[in-house]
């Protein structure tokens, strides 16, 4: 074969729709309980939108970002991620006009050139939401409330919720500060990568997985210790509300996020199983992205998880999703002049909104009603051409055998009272 599907990417072939399905529409649902609308951005975006909230100097934009020029000489990015489209949307349909909050939710395919292994694509798929117009902390522990929910609901058992703070962009200079202080005195057992974010984003020197990097991180300042008292009592007020509503959670001090648009509240999820890819969803809060983009001051909060490795947790925890609906009605020909009167019948039963399947090219009964149990029918219907001169047409019941005659006038109300 001359082509196959690009490197990390997938096709998700019909045996694995169950599991799609299965996610998306508890997706859905949970998100329609919390009071989401949907709302759906395009796949491609102008590249700025991505290099100016998801941060200059962060993995996704220097190396996993796909831009490309178009025709018309636009820059263009395949979004990376889901929050600044929808932060894009919200100023431009003038959504702050709204009651408050507003609260979106999207099902969307992501795009980042990352190194694939499992439970990491070049293209992936996530579930996220965002709540616009609210700074309480309510909103913060209402948006971790949805994520364990979707979690527990699907079966996925999860460890403790990673939280933390990082402040307002006041509180965090000094705490940056005390960050590159304290890296100072250890900068030479950190890795090359790291001795470059000494200088560029020190935040983000907590996130380094590298064995040196995480003892040095192990031992750094802890933002929590620095947050100025708005930032501080917005912290207690969240800790105490995941109190009240039960959810368990770990402050995790090297706990930064990826990504550069974060303030205050930053928050992620893994399964119970250990790995580097582990981290099924994560979120946080956001108040200066939307100015950032030319939008008035609105705090946001908002989290994202992955689809895929949502998948992987379903089957390492050996979670059975429902099956999808088989077809009910198989339609089976035998002799010429029955087979075209067949294909006009399903076609015409199908006119009346019953979903039939046939084999579209005359086979024996034999290996029709093979195809129709491999489909999984639950009846087959047999046209022969000696029940076409009578009128009259079989049902066969697929898990009794029986077969009865049905006259072929008002075959749609006998089939649809089945
Ligand atoms: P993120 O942590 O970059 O956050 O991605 C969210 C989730 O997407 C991850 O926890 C993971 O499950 C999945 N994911 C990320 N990269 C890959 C990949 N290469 N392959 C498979 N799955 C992946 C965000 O994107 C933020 N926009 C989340 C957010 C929403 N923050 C506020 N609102």
């Amino acid at each position: 074969m001359d082509y196959q599907a690009p490197r990390g990417t997938q096709d998700i072939l019909p045996e694995e729709q169950s599991y799609w399905r299965y996610v998306e529409s508890k997706a859905a649902a949970i998100a329609a309980r919390y009071g989401y609308s949907r709302i759906d951005t395009p796949t491609f975006e102008d590249a700025r939108l991505f290099t100016r909230t998801v941060g200059e100097e962060t993995d996704i934009v220097t190396k996993e970002m796909y831009t490309f020029q178009d025709r018309g000489g636009a820059d263009l990015t395949l979004r990376p991620e889901g929050t600044a489209p929808v932060c894009r949307a919200y100023i431009e349909h003038g959504m702050a006009s709204q009651p408050k909050p507003v609260k979106l939710y999207y099902l969307a395919s992501i795009f980042r050139y990352d190194r694939p292994q499992a439970g990491r694509y070049r293209e992936h798929h996530q579930f996220g939401f965002e709540v616009f117009g609210e700074s309480d902390a309510a909103a913060d522990a209402e948006v971790i409330d949805m994520a364990w929910s979707l979690y527990r609901e699907l079966g996925i058992t999860t460890l403790p919720v990673q939280l933390n703070s990082i402040g307002c962009p006041e509180c965090r200079a000094a705490y940056l500060a005390a960050l590159k202080d304290y890296y100072s005195t250890c900068i030479d057992t950190l890795c090359g990568d790291c001795k470059i974010r000494y200088g560029k984003n020190p935040l983000r020197l907590l996130d380094c997985k590298k064995p040196d990097c995480s003892v040095a991180a192990s031992k750094a300042p802890h933002s929590v210790d620095f947050l100025c008292p708005d930032c501080k009592a917005h912290f207690d007020k969240l800790t105490a509300f995941m109190g009240a509503i039960a959810i368990p959670f770990e402050i995790n001090h090297c706990l930064v996020r990826g990504l550069d648009y974060y303030s205050r509240t930053v928050f992620e999820i893994q399964p119970r199983e250990e790995g580097a890819q582990s981290t099924i969803g994560g979120g946080g809060r956001y108040d200066n992205l939307i100015p950032q983009l030319g939008g008035e001051p609105t705090p946001a909060i908002g989290f994202a998880t992955g689809i895929e490795r949502i998948i992987l947790n379903l089957k390492r925890q050996n979670i059975v999703v429902p099956a999808l609906e088989s077809p009910r009605f198989f339609l089976a020909a035998l002799g010429e002049a029955a087979f075209i009167a067949a294909f006009k019948l399903a076609a015409d039963l199908r006119r009346d909104g019953i979903p039939m399947f046939e084999s579209l090219a005359s086979r024996s009964l034999k290996a029709q009603l093979r195809q129709a149990s491999g489909l999984g029918a639950r009846y087959t219907l047999i046209l022969g051409d000696a029940e076409l001169e009578k009128g009259e047409i079989l049902l066969r019941d697929m898990t009794s055998s029986e077969q009865r005659a049905l006259p072929l006038d008002g075959l749609v109300s006998a089939l649809k009272a089945l």
